[in-house]
């Protein structure tokens, strides 16, 4: 990973995933997590804050840049919870089939290369019974906005470190075997194009 990558864009992602805007939405759903937990996509640690730690019996935690994972050595410690990074790629978990309860997904599957791949392995390791919860920007309504999204998704990824601006969420939690339970959909404050969010819960 280069200098950009991996010393400057975490910073970055640090301070746009936790503007206000986004902690709302984090704070709707991650306190739902329960039991044995997966968090794909982990961050700087971000969501760690917002676990109900009675809820709580491990958090297993993928994120493949190393200056994310030491940054969210913080937010892990101050927490309490007992937490496992078990691997870095969210496209080949390393984890047994129906093993865990809860997978948490929050402005991820827009970065991932093969998010259809990752959205197969996560419905593989979450039990029967068990939710996927979700908040994820993507593809707009709007055909004026979907425009502008896909016209600057080329530039938009290579300063998000492979973030795409214009993807189907509903479709691809779909295409992994989910079906959708609950789902939300608007803008939230914000450039449009990078704005429109989908959330809820699958199973
Ligand atoms: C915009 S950040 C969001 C971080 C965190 N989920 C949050 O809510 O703050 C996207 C994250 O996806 C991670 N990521 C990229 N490719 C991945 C992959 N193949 N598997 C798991 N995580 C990946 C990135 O390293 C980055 O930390």
């Amino acid at each position: 990973m280069g200098i950009y990558e991996n010393h400057i864009l975490p910073h970055v992602i640090n301070l746009c995933c936790g503007l206000k805007p986004i902690r709302r939405q984090r704070q709707k759903l991650v306190p739902e997590a329960s039991g044995r937990i997966l968090e794909v996509g982990m961050g700087t640690g971000l969501n760690m804050p917002y676990y109900d730690p009675d809820r709580v019996e491990v958090i297993y935690g993928l994120e493949p840049n190393e200056r994310s994972c030491e940054m969210a050595a913080g937010p892990i410690g101050d927490s309490g919870l007992k937490v496992d990074m078990i691997g870095l790629d969210g496209q080949e978990i390393p984890l047994e089939n129906n093993s865990v309860d809860t997978v948490v997904l929050t402005y991820t599957l827009c970065t991932i290369p093969d998010a259809h791949k990752a959205m197969t392995e996560m419905r593989r390791v979450l039990r029967p019974g068990g939710r996927l919860l979700f908040s994820e920007h993507g593809k707009a309504p709007d055909a004026a906005v979907r425009k502008w999204q896909d016209r600057l998704n080329p530039m938009w990824k290579v300063i998000g470190g492979g973030c795409n601006l214009n993807r189907d969420i509903p479709d691809l939690i779909k295409s992994g075997g989910f079906k959708i339970e609950a789902l939300d959909e608007m803008y939230l404050p914000g450039p449009k194009f990078a704005a429109y969010t989908y959330w809820g819960s699958a199973g």
